[in-house]
């Protein structure tokens, strides 16, 4: 492993031992127990688009782990004006020890995984969200003890988060449905990948898609940089909304899961959101845990 650019590079073996390491860093930091294997490295954080969980579990987690890191915000560096990612990435490559980068064409990530020298992880791309399907995963685990054989369900749109889990989830044994809209299927590369498994389903129907289901998730119907898509989206999601009656179908005990920022009354009702928060919460907190594994591999 010596990049993270999407779930698919990594095998079912990767994931679990990276999921591990996580618990593990998770109960050192809640114990108070040191673990400085980043001494003296640095992380370059350059964000083409906003974040708040992304920005500040990164930050935070090369802190913990006795490193540093610089936020780069794509305006303010010259790859904004135009200076090419392969520059960019053989410069950087010379102060940094890894990279993370949210942008968004994924091409940009693996341009820079090709031309730099150092670790790239990517922070979400268009296409690919793998440091948040890590941290799903590991909730996932956590709050059912084992995630082979279980039942996850995506409701919304075939976006980055759809990708990444339907990959990551059907690589730990799991079985995936997904539903979305007519138009908002996920990318052709994840639905040639998936098909191969009899365990995974694609349809239009919601309530087909959550019978039985464990875990239920969710994002926003609008993904940054499509804000000016908002309005059609709006009418062509209606009804594509995790509430109380959906749930219903899926099992008693069904977790809800949501990589947030959510939009209440959108894909999720409020109610369930409440619900739902302990979950929704360890999700968000878990994004550190499982980063914190990623840069030790990548960069220990
Ligand atoms: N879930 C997630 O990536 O959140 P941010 O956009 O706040 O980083
Ligand atoms: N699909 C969303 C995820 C945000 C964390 C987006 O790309 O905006």
């Amino acid at each position: 492993m010596n990049h993270l650019l999407k779930m698919a590079d990594l095998s079912g073996d990767e994931i679990i031992e990276l999921l591990n390491l996580a618990d593990q860093l998770k109960y050192e930091q809640k114990h108070g127990i040191k673990h400085p294997h980043l001494e003296g490295k640095t992380l370059g954080m350059i964000f083409q688009k906003a974040s708040t969980r992304t920005r500040v579990s990164f930050e935070v987690g090369m802190y913990q782990l006795g490193g540093q890191a610089l936020f780069l915000s794509g305006n303010d560096l010259q790859i904004g004006r135009g200076e090419p990612v392969e520059d960019t990435a053989r410069v950087l490559s010379r102060y940094l020890d890894g990279i993370m980068i949210r942008t968004f064409k994924q091409q940009e990530v693996e341009d820079l995984a090709n031309y730099g020298s150092i670790p790239i992880i990517n922070g979400l791309t268009d296409y690919a969200h793998p440091c948040q399907v890590l941290a799903d995963l590991m909730t996932i685990r956590e709050f059912k003890g084992v995630l082979k054989g279980l039942k996850m369900c995506y409701i919304g749109d075939g976006n980055n988060m759809a990708n990444s889990l339907i990959v990551g989830g059907l690589k730990c044994g799991m079985h995936v449905s997904v539903a979305t809209p007519k138009g908002y299927e996920p990318a052709v590369t994840v639905i040639d990948f998936a098909k191969q498994f009899d365990c995974f389903t694609l349809t239009n129907s919601i309530t087909e898609a959550v019978k039985d289901a464990d875990v239920v998730i969710t994002d926003v119907w609008t993904s940054m940089g499509q804000e000016h898509e908002a309005a059609k989206r709006r009418q062509d999601f209606k009804g594509f909304i995790i509430d109380q009656s959906l749930l219903k179908h899926a099992k008693p005990d069904a977790i809800v899961q949501h990589c947030l920022p959510a939009h209440k009354g959108e894909e999720i009702a409020a109610d369930v959101f409440e619900a739902h928060a302990a979950e929704i919460f360890e999700e968000a907190e878990n994004r550190m845990h499982a980063q914190k594994a990623v840069l030790v591999k990548l960069m220990g």
